[in-house]
């Protein structure tokens, strides 16, 4: 237990006009003509803003370091081999068109709960790290978390399938880079703590600064294609088709309605892409792809949902006599978060003064990847009108400069009580 006045100091040195003009730096690296951010992973523009971290982190006396699949990590005690750390960071990356929080507020955040800690002498015994995973978004491949999943040994580099076109070449992307130094492989991760905005709305309607995250959902990934007939689209009747665009529409509202059936687990379903070929305004498509994202904390309430859309896809490739095929591109499990670990964050924020709320994470977060062998919590800060993966999304800066104070509040207890 770390005395209340320690965690407020470290919360008052938090450089509040330092963050939001971090914040502001990001922004601008990726401005998208069509609105927000566009910082692709393994993009020029991700690449800059790598820079522009880097160089932060050495004004703090972090020196960057990275590890085989281009996460960098940066250490109070420069890389020392055998240590047992925590760390706390989020990504750089961002969907198309993305706002300017996703990421890059727990990466800014990091950084700045470093250098309060140091200007009140008051860095834990356990060495920290600010960490920036790779490739968090899931626009190269089908499943986002790529940095930290491959970093924890989750998922194999053979086991990414590529939804880019062109297909992404991360072995390549990753040999051109090269980034040295390299972090030491006998480092160990006893503790992890992420800060990101919740990108729901549960807490604005709370009327709440901070919430303190129970669990982390999980997606599971579909890739479905039907195999209709190309025809005529003037001499082919309307009962003689196998129109695969009208199958594939049937099954998008399908899938919602599957998702509807779940409301009581809180599973989601999206279908992200529709794709129809061959595209030709004269031509009955004689082929579409779905792409579709399943989410949810409750594993059971997925599969269920995963099941119905089978079922439906069968029924509809049975009166449509057309064929559906239903892929699994990747299967992720929720991440329930260890009770003792909520309870020791949502002390810290209470005693900086903030009644936090308890809730659930409807995205995918870095840190759950870290959770089977590590001390892991989340820290949220409102989303205004719970807008997030658009140009619109906004946190109001007293809620970022609250979320960073309880950033740095929260990983000081979570370095030195957890591991
Ligand atoms: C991350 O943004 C996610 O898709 O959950
Ligand atoms: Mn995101
Ligand atoms: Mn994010």
């Amino acid at each position: 237990m770390i005395a209340t006045e320690a965690l407020r100091a470290v919360a008052a040195a938090v450089d509040g006009d330092r963050v939001l003009g971090r914040l502001d730096e990001l922004a601008a690296i990726g401005t998208d003509p069509l609105g927000g951010t566009t910082r692709i992973a393994f993009s020029a523009e991700e690449e800059a803003a790598l820079a522009v971290v880097g160089d932060w982190l050495r004004d703090a006396g972090l020196e960057p370091a990275y590890d085989e699949f281009g996460n960098l990590f940066a250490s109070t005690d420069g890389n020392r081999a055998g240590a047992v750390t925590s760390v706390s960071g989020s990504h750089l990356d961002t969907v198309p068109n993305g706002g300017r929080f996703d990421g890059a507020l727990g990466v800014v955040a990091a950084i700045e709960a470093v250098e309060a800690m140091k200007a009140v002498g008051a860095l834990p015994q356990r060495p920290l790290e600010v960490v920036v995973w790779r490739c968090e978004e899931p626009v190269r491949f089908s499943q986002g978390r790529v940095g930290s999943l491959l970093f924890t040994g989750r998922v194999a580099p053979a086991d990414l399938v590529s939804i880019g076109d062109p297909p992404f070449d991360l072995a390549a992307a990753l040999a051109e880079e090269d980034r040295r130094p390299r972090r030491e492989r006998s480092r160990r991760i006893a503790s992890c703590l992420e800060l990101h905005i919740e990108q729901g709305r549960r807490l604005e309607r709370a009327r709440r600064a901070v919430g303190v995250v129970t669990a982390i959902a999980a997606p599971i990934r579909l890739r479905i294609t039907i195999d209709g007939r190309s025809d005529h689209s003037g001499a082919t009747p309307m009962d003689d088709r196998r129109d695969a665009l009208c199958a594939a529409s049937e099954l998008v509202l399908a899938v919602e309605e599957a998702a509807r059936r779940e409301a009581a687990t809180e599973s989601v379903a999206t279908c992200a892409r529709l794709t129809a070929a061959p595209g030709a305004i004269n031509v009955v498509p004689g082929s579409a792809e779905i792409l579709v994202d399943v989410r949810g904390i409750d594993a059971a309430g997925m599969e269920r949902l995963v099941e119905q859309i089978r079922l439906s896809a069968d029924a509809i490739a049975a009166r449509r006599e057309v064929r559906i095929e239903t892929t699994i591109l990747s299967r992720g499990t929720p991440t329930v978060l260890r009770a003792d670990v909520v309870d020791a964050l949502a002390g810290a924020v209470q005693q900086l003064g903030h009644e936090p709320v308890r809730l659930p994470s409807g995205a995918g977060h870095d840190a759950q990847c870290l959770a089977e062998t590590a001390a892991v919590g989340m820290l949220f800060v409102p989303s205004v009108g719970g807008l997030s993966h658009c140009p619109e999304e906004l946190t109001r800066p007293e809620d970022v400069i609250a979320g960073v104070q309880a950033l740095a509040a929260g990983w000081l207890c979570l370095a030195q009580s957890f591991g």
